[in-house]
């Protein structure tokens, strides 16, 4: 139940045309105020004062990411379920909306040509990396597994990348946010997610190291093949362990320790590997037991890497 004057300013901020099919486009995933300016072919300021108005209603989220902010739907409250029952009823045949639906295609696609560029780049220790450690199917089906088949409400996905774990694990959260510094792999990410239909999830540009502990609390948080770029791994954990819930858990994989050295000399690696005593350290500091250990050694012998699995929870 809302107010009369609620309830008015919602209708007041939905019932225009341009805001309708903003809308309408959030509705398909999130975007940033250059992606709607280009779909809309309106000035930016038009559009951001559109946005203010559908944010300050409640019928859209925003999150500023540095100098940009993305625009969502908004995911609860009265606002959420206006929202809905309008885009239900929009139709996909009118002229506008079609025209709107192609040019979201159109930045979407130069999005991940884009981000292809970029990977372009860096393809080169992908590939080697590749060929160094198991198929990465093995460990995915065990991340899958730490959470035992339950179906959590909240799991946060530390330096998604390309948003790969938000992918694998879709059908054990009712909601997730993937953090990445990287501006590149959140535009795969935010592809991916669309292209699969994963509208639970969401991600956002933020430096790990640096959490802000308001985006918790969670249930899980996933850190996979993130934590052997910073120089102290436990400080990291310890950001991971804030976002936690009572009894959640931290669902750690990286490598074991290795002495590839030119992982750190040539791939920005920090630390060779990780090791279980190093782990239970970690873990012990932050009241967590570690409770779940896997390795997936390399097929390719002593010159490969061996992939460890760590499961963090809570014992307080
Ligand atoms: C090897 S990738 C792993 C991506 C993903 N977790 C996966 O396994 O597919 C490491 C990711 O960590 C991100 N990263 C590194 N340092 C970060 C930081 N300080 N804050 C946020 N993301 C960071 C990088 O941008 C990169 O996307």
């Amino acid at each position: 139940m809302a107010e009369l004057g609620t309830l008015v300013g919602l209708l007041k901020a939905a019932g225009e045309g341009t805001r309708l099919r903003l809308l309408a486009l959030l509705a398909d995933g999130d975007h940033s105020v250059k992606d709607l300016t280009e779909i809309l072919r309106q000035s930016q300021p038009r559009v951001s004062r559109h946005l203010k108005l559908l944010a300050d209603a409640g019928l859209v989220r925003r999150n500023a990411e540095g100098a940009w902010a993305y625009y969502g739907l908004a995911p609860d409250g009265d606002g959420a379920a206006l929202g809905r029952w309008l885009i239900e009823r929009v139709d996909d045949g009118d002229p506008e909306r079609k025209r709107d639906c192609e040019r979201q295609h159109a930045v979407r696609a130069n999005q991940q040509a884009q981000a292809a560029q970029y990977f372009a780049k860096v393809a080169g220790s992908w590939d080697l990396l590749k060929t160094l450690h198991v198929p990465e199917s093995a460990v995915e089906a065990a991340v899958a597994g730490a959470l035992e088949g339950r179906v959590v409400d909240l799991l946060i996905d530390l330096g998604t990348g390309t948003g790969r774990m938000l992918d694998v694990l879709a059908a054990s959260y009712r909601r997730a946010i993937g953090i990445d510094a990287s501006r590149e792999m959140l535009a795969v990410a935010r592809a991916r997610l669309a292209n699969a239909g994963i509208g639970q999830a969401q991600v956002r540009l933020g430096d790990i190291a640096a959490l802000d502990a308001a985006i918790g609390p969670a249930d899980v948080v996933v850190i996979h093949q993130v934590l052997h770029y910073f120089d102290d791994p436990g400080r990291m954990l310890a950001q991971a362990r804030r976002l936690l819930k009572p009894g959640g858990q931290i669902v750690i994989v990286d490598f074991a320790p290795h002495t590839l050295e030119f992982l750190r000399t040539e791939h920005a690696h920090r630390r060779l590997g990780l090791s279980r005593t190093q782990m239970e350290g970690w873990a012990g500091a932050m009241r967590m037991d570690v409770d779940l250990v896997r390795e997936f050694p390399s097929d390719n012998g002593e010159s490969g890497l061996t992939v460890c699995l760590w499961r963090l929870s809570d014992k307080t």
